[in-house]
């Protein structure tokens, strides 16, 4: 495999070995931004390495916070307590959805403007979602056409809200915590369905006190923060890669150390096992409310696998992967209330179905997910990963499984959350 702007992928034996993954990418913005808040010094290693959460550092660094990152990996943060500096340039947001969505809620409490940029990718997605309730708690904020980055937020103090978005994401509900925080009075998110859980466990890891059920929390503004060191565990959504490519080996061991196993992040593992993977999750421990452990993965035959409802929020980042793979599954796979796909780095639900049509499978896509058989042979095929990092992983790994040689084009977009994804593939393939 060479890594340039097309990267060639033949087709593997086997998946066999162990890893440790980079840190956790939701987890790494949300422990950089609130470093930034806290009283003192904060050190987190296994930041993580991808150029999305480089976005985030970039902005606080901007924003007067004194950021520092070592060859290893480790990232120290100089926190500046509840109020930030004026910026004096636009921040620059890249293809980060999270930094620009989350960093709205800290901004939209600064007594200051600022102006958050992204590239082309970012600047399509809507951004209304996190205007809307932070506009109610009394920021002035402007976008481009009414709903689209670049956003200029006209930061003010502000008062805590009940919420109820009408999208299942945890940017939004993330987004309004941080700003809750820095409100005064109580503020409350309750939300369609549940998301991942990372910026509650995070503000309660820096000191401040969250309430929380299933899918309502609740944060009570001015409380003060403190600084933290962290090691980041390793991101689950980047497991699911070599997690699926396991799956769809038939006599494939895979073992991965230290990796996050946080229960709204996990619903991976039910989908493989429902795909007949065996499945053990060893040395399990807590790391500032975050749950950590091992995972080994060996196939087996399952049976078909529907994803619809609440579940699918919580594999959100892991769909594109599953249905690349599902062709190969014994049972294939159907996912249901995905429309959320669409507006993410790509149009994921059209962008996983031209590929997979590509490579010759049949797959039909409904508006809000696809239906997949199981059982398909694919050959090889020039894959467009659409400048979207999952989109080329996904078919990094479908790929591994065709008859013949794959070209993944502009596969360089790993970068955004696992720039090292290709040298780690390699090194547990089998030829
Ligand atoms: C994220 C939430 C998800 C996910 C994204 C990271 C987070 O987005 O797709 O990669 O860290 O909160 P939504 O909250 O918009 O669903």
């Amino acid at each position: 495999m060479s890594v340039t702007n097309s990267t060639l992928v033949r087709p593997a034996r086997n998946i066999l070995g162990s890893l440790q993954l980079p840190g956790d990418k939701s987890i790494s913005h949300r422990y950089a931004m609130l470093a930034a808040l806290a009283e003192g010094s904060s050190r987190f290693d296994n930041f993580a390495p991808g150029a999305d959460c480089a976005s985030t550092l970039t902005c606080l660094r901007e924003l007067g916070c004194d950021v520092e990152r070592n060859e290893k990996g480790a990232v120290k943060i100089q926190g500046l307590g509840p109020k930030l500096r004026a910026p004096g340039q636009p921040l620059d947001c890249g293809n980060s959805g999270s930094t620009m969505r989350m960093l709205s809620g800290i901004l939209a409490a600064q007594p200051f403007a600022s102006e958050l940029v992204g590239d082309a990718s970012l600047s399509r997605r809507p951004m209304k979602r996190i205007m809307e309730p932070l506009t109610q708690m009394g920021a002035r904020i402007e976008a481009k056409g009414g709903d689209r980055a670049p956003l200029r937020i006209h930061g003010t103090g502000l008062h805590g809200i009940d919420y109820r978005p009408t999208v299942a994401s945890a940017q939004v509900k993330t987004s309004v915590l941080f700003a809750g925080l820095l409100a005064e009075g109580e503020t409350t998110v309750e939300e369609p369905t549940r998301t991942r859980d990372h910026g509650e466990l995070a503000l309660r890891a820096f000191g401040a006190e969250v309430l929380k059920s299933v899918n309502i929390s609740t944060i009570r503004g001015g409380q003060q923060l403190h600084a933290l060191e962290a090691y980041v565990p390793g991101d689950i959504s980047s497991a699911a890669f070599f997690l699926c490519a396991a799956a769809i080996f038939p006599d494939s061991n895979l073992v991965i150390d230290g990796v996050l196993l946080n229960p709204t992040r996990s619903a991976i593992l039910d989908v493989l096992a429902g795909m007949g993977s065996r499945i053990s999750m060893l040395r399990l421990e807590e790391q500032h409310g975050e749950l950590v452990g091992t995972i080994a993965l060996t196939p087996g035959k399952g049976r078909p696998v529907r994803i619809a409802g609440a579940q699918t929020a919580l594999l959100i980042d892991e769909l594109p992967v599953l249905a690349a793979v599902a062709p190969f599954t014994a049972g294939g796979l159907e996912v249901r209330d995905a429309g959320e796909l669409r507006v993410k780095e790509s149009d994921r639900l059209s962008a996983v179905t031209r590929n997979l049509q590509a490579m010759g499978a049949q797959v039909e896509q409904t508006e809000d997910g696809w239906r997949i058989p199981g059982g398909q042979s694919l050959h090889g095929a020039e894959i467009e990963s659409h400048d979207d990092h999952r989109i080329a992983m996904a078919f990094a790994i479908a790929a591994l499984r065709a008859g013949d040689d794959t070209v993944i084009r502009n596969s360089e977009c790993v970068a955004i959350s696992y720039p090292s994804f290709f040298q780690d593939l390699e090194n547990l393939l089998e030829r």
